[in-house]
């Protein structure tokens, strides 16, 4: 049997020796990320970890203090903040905040003027905008909303307004999508009707997900990474992380810090 090495492209996302040091505090020390294309891989770990920390450094939100950070195999180390959603890499929910008077469709239209450099002619009227209509739909349609296009988006319910913010997100057509507790705030119903477009946008994409909600990371995770005081601690499938008992330890010494 041929046995082929990993090569760099193999992975969407990867960190190679991370590092974050905060006045001389390391939130993130010596990270080595490996994010297979096509996975939703979890990142999870008690609070203070360095969840929020790794999603801004790979977003350059932050910037590290060393090490390498690679988006499909290209070195995005130094690569600005700016560039990196052009760069096919999106974190959700900061780019797309949803406007709440706005109907479905108008929301989905703005973010893909947004992506076409068009917003300018944001107001020139119906007409101006018409091109847009069919992609917008499009987008609609994949997180379950064609048949809301027309309502405000301040009149839906909390899930739907998420699947708006998830259209407008992909709107911007990332290959990897960065979530950052996408079900936070939600009730149960929500919680399984965003768990399940996740999984089903995730289709054509690779996903990162930091979830405080472990149910949903059992249920839609391909790949979950452990973290604790900025360093990997455990990664594989949910079952495997899940019976480490280093993992169950961090979590209740955590709870008892
Ligand atoms: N801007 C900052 N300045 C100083 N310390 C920070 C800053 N951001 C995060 N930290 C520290 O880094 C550690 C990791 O924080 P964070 O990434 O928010 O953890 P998590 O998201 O896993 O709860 C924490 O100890 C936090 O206090
Ligand atoms: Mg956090």
């Amino acid at each position: 049997m041929k046995c082929r090495p990993n090569q760099p492209s193999d992975y969407a996302l990867e960190t190679r020796g991370l590092c974050k040091e905060f006045l001389g505090f390391r939130a993130i020390c010596d990270v080595n990320l490996r994010i297979r294309r096509g996975d939703i891989h979890a990142l999870i770990g008690p609070n203070g970890a360095g969840k929020t920390t790794m999603f801004n450094l790979l977003t350059k939100f932050v910037t590290r203090s060393s090490g390498d950070i690679l988006l499909n195999g290209a070195d995005i180390t130094h690569t600005p903040p700016a560039s990196i959603a052009e760069r096919g890499m999106v974190r959700s929910f900061q780019i797309s905040a949803i406007f709440p008077e706005m109907t479905a469709l108008d929301n989905v239209k703005i973010a893909l003027q947004k992506r076409h450099g068009l917003s300018r002619r944001l107001f020139g009227g119906a007409k101006a905008t018409r091109h847009l209509d069919d992609e917008a739909m499009a987008l609609l349609a994949e997180v379950g909303l064609a048949a809301c296009k027309d309502l405000i988006a301040k009149d839906l319910p909390h899930g739907q307004r998420r699947s708006i913010e998830f259209a407008a997100t992909l709107a911007m057509d990332p290959h990897v999508l960065l979530l950052d507790e996408p079900t936070q705030g939600m009730g149960i119903e929500d919680v399984d009707l965003i768990a399940r477009l996740i999984k089903k946008i995730s289709a054509k994409r690779t996903i990162v997900i930091v979830e405080h909600n472990l149910k949903v990371i059992a249920n839609i995770s391909d790949r979950v990474t452990v973290l604790a005081r900025g360093a990997i601690l455990a990664e594989g499938s949910y079952d495997e992380v899940s019976k480490n008992a280093a993992v169950t330890s961090a979590y209740i010494g955590a709870a008892h810090a």
